[in-house]
């Protein structure tokens, strides 16, 4: 069978830090309110010139490098965003042209804190049926920019930043071992933005209801992880490495514990990237791809849920 196998991973992050001591300053707010509910230290803030397509071209280089890959070669992009550059063109068309590429596909997702997920898994199936060889699978995002900087109960959680996936189409039995995507329109009222390009003529800003997302979350993406791991005949304690979505710590505790997974096969970066929506995922592979935890051979289980509500789970191997 061909599968999507990975080749190259690459993370981008912009350089301002903002801390939660820094938050004090300007709402009311405490680290310690902010540690305990969510295990957050810090976040990386997009400056002037920082963008989701600088972002993401910076990670999608960086792929490529780790990949031994000319960008040349690649003949499919999916940006996963919910804070594009432009209305459109799409973001995925934006880091096309700055990887010099002109011939293949292009295009974005939107599926917010699932988009990365969305975007394996339209990837691998388009590699699967042999329409698209090799592909950039990028999750960049710019949160600060939709973010209520007044309001508490959200501007705390979220921060900036990029990851990228590059993955050949292959026959055996490494790659995307399966997937599973799913979307609950009638919960879009606790997780969204109050602005658009039609609804509004506005940007917006985010709104949630974060004690009603959290009680979702739970049962849906273990459920979900329940699947993946089902669709292939294994245990879930079986995977290697258990990479979810980083929105709080507590919900990463919470669905590691129902899923009966060790804390040390848990990666979190929470505490010094934030919520960085769609990029979180792929940030969090770099750093234990990068740091040597996650290795050849290792089976790994992504994981999130988002605005939509939209929730999925992959099964990789490495
Ligand atoms: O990535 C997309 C998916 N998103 C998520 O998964 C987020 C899911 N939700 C959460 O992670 C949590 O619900 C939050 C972290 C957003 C909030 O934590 P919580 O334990 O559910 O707190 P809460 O919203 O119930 O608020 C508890 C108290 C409230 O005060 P009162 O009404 O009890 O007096 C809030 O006003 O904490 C207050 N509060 C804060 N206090 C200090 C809310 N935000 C803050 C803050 N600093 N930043």
């Amino acid at each position: 069978m061909i599968r999507a196998a990975l080749r190259g991973v690459g993370s981008a992050l912009p350089k301002r830090v903002v801390t939660n001591q820094d938050l004090e300053k300007t709402v009311d707010t405490t680290d310690a309110w902010i540690v305990e509910r969510t295990g957050i230290k810090q976040r990386h803030i997009a400056g002037d010139g920082e963008t989701t397509v600088s972002l993401g071209s910076e990670a999608a280089r960086k792929a490529l490098v780790d990949a031994g890959m000319d960008a040349s070669e690649i003949d499919l992009i999916i940006v996963a965003t919910a804070t594009p550059d432009a209305t459109f063109p799409a973001s995925a068309a934006l880091i096309q042209r700055e990887l010099g590429i002109r011939t293949g596909t292009a295009f974005d997702v939107a599926a917010v804190c699932s988009g990365f997920l969305y975007a394996l898994t339209v990837a691998s199936s388009l590699m699967e049926t042999g329409q698209q060889k090799k592909a950039l699978v990028i999750g960049s995002e710019t949160f600060s920019r939709i973010i209520d900087w007044t309001d508490r109960r959200t501007c705390v959680l979220f921060g900036d930043g990029a990851g990228a996936f590059v993955l050949e189409a292959e026959e055996g039995d490494t790659g995307i071992l399966s997937s599973t995507t799913h979307c609950d329109g009638s919960l879009s009222h606790i997780l969204y933005v109050d602005g658009g390009p039609s609804g509004t003529g506005t940007v917006g800003h985010l709104r949630m209801d974060g004690p009603k997302v959290f009680k979702e979350a739970i049962a849906r993406i273990s459920g979900a992880v329940e699947t993946c791991a089902e669709k292939v005949g294994i245990a879930v304690p079986d995977i290697d490495w258990f990479v979810p979505h980083q929105a709080n710590q507590r919900i990463l505790q919470g669905v590691a514990k129902r899923l009966k997974l060790n804390e040390d096969q848990v990666v979190s970066t929470v505490a010094e990237h934030a919520n960085t929506s769609a990029a979180s995922i792929p940030l969090a592979f770099d750093k234990a791809w990068k740091d040597g935890r996650i290795c050849k051979g290792d089976l790994c289980m992504l994981e999130g849920m988002g605005g939509g509500l939209t929730w999925g789970a992959v099964l990789i191997k490495v």
